[in-house]
């Protein structure tokens, strides 16, 4: 029976974590909540100065890391591991009808999007596997389970997340490993206020229209989620996919 007691709630002590694209927005968000419960957290991201900025505010470390590459990851994986926490955040996004895209595109959006958390992934598995725990969290995007006009390729390599997440929840649960997807909505965020300068206003109303809530999340919404998830409160869930989205698609 595994020691999860109901306070205190959703503490992280002892517990090592990596988390990708954690110098801005979503992920630093993830790494201050993180380092407060407790955890030793690593930032791992390919905005060097955010990441040693936020490393020296949030009491955690910071390494430059372009996760698309697999080597890279092997590397920082083998020099600042072994971990107990990953978290897959680091995404970037595109805003185009699929016609106006290139093979280029595609190659770089499954590259930082869906390739780096296989890589990630199959870096820390190892370890984790030969400690009987691990917590695997992968913020993929409500993106993947509603589509998107003008971010297909992003959905498609978000959704191959969310089946990822799944087999690896499949074949580590005898690990004591759960994996589990978050699924946020629009967040304000670096990357969400990109999209907003380039579609306008207009895209700005249509995305908080496509909430419930009528509002964009907050980083910390989505990081909350992902503290739960990476808690000893959360033991018994794996293989699932969290909505942060304010109640997306359903039809408010
Ligand atoms: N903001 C939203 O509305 C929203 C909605 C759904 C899903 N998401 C997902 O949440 C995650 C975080 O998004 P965000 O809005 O905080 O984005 P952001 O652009 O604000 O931050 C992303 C971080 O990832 C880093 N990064 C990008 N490419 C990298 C690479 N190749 N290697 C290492 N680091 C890299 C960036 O430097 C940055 O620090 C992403 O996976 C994104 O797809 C965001």
């Amino acid at each position: 029976m595994p020691a999860a007691s109901p306070l205190p709630f959703g503490r992280l002590d002892g517990r090592r974590a990596l988390v990708t694209g954690g110098a801005n927005g979503i992920g630093a968000a993830i790494v201050r909540g993180f380092a407060a419960a407790g955890a030793t957290v690593v930032i791992a991201d390919l905005d060097a100065m955010g990441a040693a900025a936020l490393a020296r505010e949030a009491g955690a470390s910071a390494v430059r890391l372009d996760v698309s590459d697999t080597g890279q990851v092997h590397e920082a994986v083998a020099t600042h591991g072994p971990f107990d926490i990953l978290v897959n955040n680091a995404g970037i996004d595109q805003h185009a009808f699929f016609s106006d895209t290139t093979e280029q595109d595609w190659a770089k959006l499954i590259a930082v999007n869906l390739v780096s958390v296989l890589a990630c992934t199959h870096a820390v598995l190892p370890a984790m596997q030969a400690a009987g725990f691990g917590r695997i969290i992968n913020i993929a995007s409500e993106a993947a389970r509603l589509g998107s006009k003008g971010g297909a390729v992003y959905a498609a390599a978000k959704g191959g997340v969310i089946s990822f997440t799944k087999s690896i929840a499949r074949e580590n649960a005898r690990y004591g490993i759960t994996a589990n997807a978050i699924t946020p909505g629009p967040i304000r965020t670096p990357m969400l206020e990109q999209a907003v300068a380039e579609g306008g206003d207009k895209l700005l109303r249509a995305m908080t229209d496509t909430t419930l809530l009528r509002r964009l999340g907050e980083p910390e919404e989505v990081a909350a989620a992902a503290l739960f998830l990476a808690s000893d409160q959360a033991a018994y869930i794996t293989g699932e996919t969290l909505g942060v989205s304010g109640g997306m698609g359903l039809g408010g």
